[in-house]
């Protein structure tokens, strides 16, 4: 708690200038770190593989208290340098929530003694870290800690004060600060950008944010739609939009995936289609899904299971910090029925309990497995890979990687395991969700 305070200390900051320079765009490498193994071994073993998705399903969508994300296994994580001189920080990059913030320490000095070098931000290492006022106008983008400490205007040493929940009840807390950070850009100069306003975590706790499944992590990026986030931050400068190839994590060695900020190089075969808005201002990237079809055979599920109503329900999110897709629950019936009724091989012994349908594809030369896509407003469909959707659970077991939205108020995810393989271009200023299937070689 006295570190805490002494913190406090450091100046507060003043405000900054924010250059355009659209030309640029910021390509940051998307590192997938499986939790049970080292990632030079991740996923060489199908049961690890399982785990790890397993884990997972108890992040199950539920309306979020101040964002909907779920950090932990199945991850992308990206590095962010932040601080002069700049620290290397790992994070999780998560399209379903706002907030950028890191493990802080108040250590000064001998801080190797007190704990593993990297695993924290050193706020008094850096030269250009400031705290937010708590008067700054920039203080009422974050929730904050109850009660709420009455914020004093006139006293110079009363920083902002953060409290962010997940939708799994994990919490950080600390100070809202303004920090410079430095990235490479795709033309190899250095760009820095002085401004960066992110969370310096001093309290961290649950199960999403801590332990094994955080996975050695220091915080999360926030790509969500708010003011806060990574990418509308940066955005003013990078041309409001980004995209991300997410690519299959199960090769040995597995492909790098990038993350890019800013404009990248067109594509004709981009498929767009519209985002849509909760009317409860959410993070989330919200798409409209009109109808699934199984082996191009529309499946009698009423479009009305897919809309987000007044109250902000339903709908559904593309994320990247949810491993499985979920679907609500008519929807997904009519799906695994369909899929049953096409596919005639035998169930395995001891099949998975968290899956429906699983299969034993043991002696089978040429696997054929139906055809799954969705029909999306905007007249686009979106035809994932059968990989996307059937995923190995044991040595010759397949199983059908959705799950169904069960709670009241929950909705659907297009998870990162389904959106391997595509780009998927996050263009916010025109209010649209692209993919394409090619493109993914960018870089
Ligand atoms: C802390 O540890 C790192 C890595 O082990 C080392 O590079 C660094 O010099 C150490 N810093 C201090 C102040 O001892
Ligand atoms: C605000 O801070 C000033 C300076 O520290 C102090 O004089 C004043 O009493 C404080 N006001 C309140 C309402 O606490
Ligand atoms: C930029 O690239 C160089 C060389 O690859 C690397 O050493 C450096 O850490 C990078 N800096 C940032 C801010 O990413
Ligand atoms: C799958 O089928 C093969 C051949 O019938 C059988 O030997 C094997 O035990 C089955 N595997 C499972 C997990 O049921």
């Amino acid at each position: 708690m006295l570190l805490i305070i002494l913190l406090t200390f450091t100046h507060i900051c003043h405000s900054a200038t924010i250059n355009s320079d659209n030309h640029h765009f910021l390509k940051l490498p998307l590192l997938h770190i499986n939790p049970l193994q080292s990632p030079s071994q991740a996923f060489s073993s199908d049961s690890a593989r399982l785990s790890a998705l397993l884990s997972t399903l108890h992040r199950k969508p539920n309306l979020p208290v101040t964002s909907g994300a779920y950090a932990g296994a199945g991850q992308y994580f990206v590095t962010l340098h932040l601080g002069t001189p700049p620290q290397k920080l790992l994070l999780i990059a998560d399209t379903g929530s706002d907030l950028i913030w890191v493990t802080c320490s108040a250590c000064r000095d001998d801080c190797n003694r007190t704990r593993p070098p990297h695993s924290a931000f050193l706020a008094r290492h850096s030269s250009s870290y400031c705290l937010h006022h708590c008067y700054d106008p920039a203080c009422k983008l974050v929730p904050h800690p109850r009660p709420r400490i009455a914020c004093n205007h006139t006293r110079l040493h009363s920083p902002c004060r953060y409290e962010y929940s997940y939708a799994d009840g994990s919490i950080t807390n600390g100070f809202f600060a303004k920090e410079t950070t430095s990235f490479n850009s795709s033309t190899g100069e250095l760009l820095q950008h002085d401004s960066l306003a992110f969370g310096c975590g001093f309290t961290i706790s649950g199960p999403s944010v801590s332990g094994p499944s955080f996975n050695g992590a220091q915080g999360v990026m926030g790509l969500g739609r708010g003011t806060i986030s990574f990418v509308t931050q940066l955005g003013r400068r990078f041309g409001n939009k980004f995209s991300y190839c997410l690519r299959d994590y199960t090769i040995a060695p597995p492909p790098t995936s990038y993350l890019l900020i800013g404009t990248a190089a067109g594509n004709s075969r981009m498929r767009y289609t519209p985002l849509q808005t909760n009317p409860l201002s959410s993070p989330f990237y919200y798409i409209g899904i009109e109808n699934v079809y199984v082996d191009n055979m529309k499946l009698r599920v009423s479009p009305s299971v897919w809309n987000i109503d007044k109250m902000g329900n339903g709908g559904t999110i593309v994320d990247s910090g949810t491993t499985l897709t979920f679907l609500p629950d008519t929807a997904y019936r009519h799906v695994v029925a369909a899929f049953r009724r096409r596919v005639k091989l035998p169930t395995p012994a001891g099949s998975p309990p968290n899956f429906d349908l699983c299969i034993n594809v043991s002696g089978i030369p040429r696997l054929s497995l139906p055809k799954l896509s969705f029909k999306l407003v905007g007249n686009s469909v979106f035809t994932p890979p059968v990989g996307n959707y059937f995923i190995d659970t044991a040595e010759d077991v397949k199983c059908l990687a959705l799950q169904p939205v069960t709670s009241a108020g929950g909705f659907s995810v297009i998870g990162n395991l389904m959106q391997q393989g595509f780009l998927f271009d996050f263009d916010i200023g025109r209010s649209r969700l692209g993919f394409s299937r090619s493109g993914c070689s960018i870089g």
